[in-house]
């Protein structure tokens, strides 16, 4: 099977989601499929998530479904039970990255400055979420704090505040593997049965990735 961090580098953009409802879990994925977007963050911000990705891994096994905001051990141990492939956290908590490691799971923790980076690095992670991406600083920020980890071969996935408009700056960047966001599948337009708009969002998004 191809490690998920290799689909999520083939494809350079991963959909952050927020789902309310597991009956929505097959229509949302058959939605991305359609976009030619075979890749999920399901986020633990919902308390759906366990029961989408469960579904998901077991209806759609074509999607490569991971765990987002997974923000303590109770929720990486109920993604890993759900079937999730990989993980991803905003922020970076030891006993998360321990955890994962120990289950060997791909988990990418949040960074935002050298010192989480250098956190991360210590224990082996080469795929960080830069997080929030935007706000930091933009591309230039992720430029510049990548730079005394580039030999150590680091690569990150920018999030929050990456829309299609803006993405092909941060995926110009060699350390960006993937570039993550909620705009191609809002928490609203699941909910509201708006698929269509998912599936255009989702293929918008997987042609600038490849353009
Ligand atoms: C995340 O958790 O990855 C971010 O909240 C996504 O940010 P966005 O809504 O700006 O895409």
């Amino acid at each position: 099977m191809t490690h998920p961090f290799e689909t999520i580098a083939a494809i350079g953009v991963v959909p952050v989601i927020a789902i309310e409802s597991a009956a929505d879990a097959v229509p949302l994925a058959d939605a991305l499929l359609e976009g030619g977007l075979p890749i999920a963050e399901i986020t633990f911000r919902t308390a759906a998530a366990a029961d989408v990705i469960a579904r998901l891994a077991e209806a759609r096994p074509d999607l490569v479904v991971g765990a987002g905001t997974v923000l303590d051990t109770a929720s990486l141990a109920a993604a890993r039970a759900s079937g999730a492939r990989f993980g991803l956290a905003p922020g970076y908590d030891p006993a998360v990255v321990d955890a994962a490691i120990e289950a060997g799971l791909p988990f990418a923790p949040g960074v935002m400055t050298p010192s989480d980076l250098s956190l991360a690095t210590g224990k082996g992670v080469r795929v960080v979420k830069f997080f929030p991406a935007g706000t930091i600083g933009g591309p230039k920020a992720l430029d510049s704090i990548a730079a005394p980890f580039a030999h150590l071969g680091v690569r990150f996935v920018p999030t929050g505040g990456v829309t299609l408009d803006n993405m092909g700056e941060w995926l110009a960047l060699k350390a960006v593997v993937a570039v993550g966001g909620t705009w191609i599948a809002r928490t609203s337009d699941i909910r509201e049965g708006r698929f269509a708009d998912i599936t255009r969002n989702a293929r918008a998004a997987v042609d600038k990735a490849c353009a």
